[in-house]
């Protein structure tokens, strides 16, 4: 599974990525509202820092709209990723933008036929959203194993990206159903370290070898 940062905070992703173990990045437009900052200069930043696929989200309502966007996004950078909400002219733009040879990640996707028509617009990725889902009283996880499946019964190249991932367990879960990627915030991404059993075995193993003789 690949683990991408869901941030636009420059400090916690740079201390993410100080890890290695981050393998591209997914913002959003109310995370680059939290920075404060405009949103050409954090990305002209975060594609210094992790060199791997770079969601950068439209904000059109239309087609043309987000086409352009996406056209202007990733000139900035090879690794971005257009992303584009799963919405008829959202699902335009994506097969508009992928013939152009963008990579399109559509997202705010909440059912599997949802994700079956951005695959076959040619979606790069696709985002269920698994914690929105349980906010309101539906299992966000049965949704990433559907779609797991019938990208599976059908071949499809799109990645799935499971998203609005909340705590380990969605990870757990998410990994276990096949998704490609987790984006993950960067609290849940320091939680998958920690164990206690870790921290008392460890702190009994250094213990002990106090009462190693030393040669
Ligand atoms: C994904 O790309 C989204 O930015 C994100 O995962 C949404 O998460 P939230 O529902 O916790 O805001």
């Amino acid at each position: 599974m690949k683990f991408f940062l869901d941030t636009a905070d420059v400090g916690e992703l740079r201390e993410a990525a100080a890890s290695g173990l981050v393998d591209g990045v997914t913002t959003n437009p109310s995370l680059i509202a939290k920075t404060g900052r405009k949103l050409n200069d954090v990305v002209r930043e975060i594609v210094d820092i992790v060199d791997g696929p770079i969601s950068v989200e439209t904000i059109s309502t239309d087609a043309p709209g987000m086409i352009k966007e996406g056209l202007e996004f990733v000139k900035i950078h090879k690794n971005i990723v257009v992303k584009a909400p799963l919405t008829r002219e959202g699902l335009k733009a994506t097969k508009a933008l992928a013939s152009e040879g963008a990579k399109v990640n559509v997202t705010l996707c909440f059912s599997a036929l949802q994700a079956l028509l951005a695959a076959k617009a040619g979606a790069a990725y696709i985002s269920p959203f698994v914690g929105r889902l349980d906010d309101v009283g539906q299992d966000g996880m049965v949704l990433i194993r559907d779609i797991c499946l019938i990208y599976q019964n059908y071949d499809f190249n799109t990645e799935v990206l499971a998203a609005s991932l909340r705590h380990p367990i969605h990870v757990l879960e998410a990994a276990k159903a096949g998704a490609h990627v987790g984006t993950l915030p960067y609290k849940v991404f320091q939680q998958l370290y920690d164990h206690p059993l870790t921290d008392i075995g460890l702190a009994k193993f250094l213990s002990d070898w106090k009462k190693v003789p030393s040669a």
